[in-house]
């Protein structure tokens, strides 16, 4: 089976979260023999090549990271410049930063109805969060993030979509627990404070995180 896949991050591919979670993904889709060919939307000099790929496909999956509480406005940008399909099948990945799965379901909706008005049939949505820090760490800490992806690459490599329990199972919790939230919160508060400044300044900020130049 053939695959053609589109990173829908406007994050270039170097940077970008949803491209680490796919190259674990594609590892386990592709184990068994199943091709991919694979885009980033966010090279907006190979659109015309996107296209053309997309017209001779009738396999997609399309990764997509949730911004603000939908899809990126620069994959909308470009899916309204893709004339409409007559068959074939279209699947996603839908990824985010915060962790429990109640997140994502207004995205998850909307693609439903996306890929009707595309003119292909709905193949599932593979629905995680808690992705904020994978391009943000390195090795056995990125791997323990990504590596989950691997075998429902091949979970889609058996079942060509997404709707089966493994899945289902696999966004985790959909509402946090309250003591769990509390705890949650009391970690972001502190330690997550902590970790963004020291981000920040191993990027260079030499300011507060608060500082509002053109605050009054
Ligand atoms: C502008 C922007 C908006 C975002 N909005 C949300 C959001 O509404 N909900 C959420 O859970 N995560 C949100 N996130 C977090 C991203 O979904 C998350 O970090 C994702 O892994 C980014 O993938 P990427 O690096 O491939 O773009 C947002 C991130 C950015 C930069």
């Amino acid at each position: 089976m053939h695959l053609m896949v589109i990173n829908g991050s406007p994050r270039v591919k170097k940077y970008s979260n949803t491209d680490k979670i796919l190259t674990k993904f594609l590892e386990g889709y592709s184990a068994e023999g199943n091709t991919y060919e694979s885009y980033e939307v966010s090279d907006i000099k190979s659109w015309d090549k996107i296209r053309n790929a997309y017209e001779a496909n009738d396999n997609i999956l399309i990764a997509i990271p949730l911004y603000v509480e939908c899809i990126p406005g620069l994959l909308m940008e470009f899916l309204e410049s893709v004339p409409r399909k007559n068959g074939g099948k279209m699947s996603f990945i839908l990824q985010s930063g915060f962790a429990e799965g109640s997140q994502l379901r207004c995205g998850e909706e909307y693609l439903k109805i996306l890929t009707g008005r595309l003119g292909l049939t709905y193949g599932g949505t593979l629905v995680k969060g808690n992705n904020f820090g994978i391009r943000l760490t390195e090795g056995k800490a990125r791997e323990s993030q990504t590596e989950p992806y691997k075998k429902m690459g091949a979970v889609f490599a058996r079942d060509n979509d997404l709707f089966s329990d493994e899945c289902k199972a696999f966004t985790g919790p959909e509402y946090f627990k309250p003591h769990i939230r509390f705890f949650v919160n009391i970690v972001f508060y502190t330690f997550g404070r902590l970790a963004f400044k020291m981000m920040a300044r191993s990027w260079g900020c030499t300011k507060s995180l608060r500082y509002r130049p053109y605050g009054s």
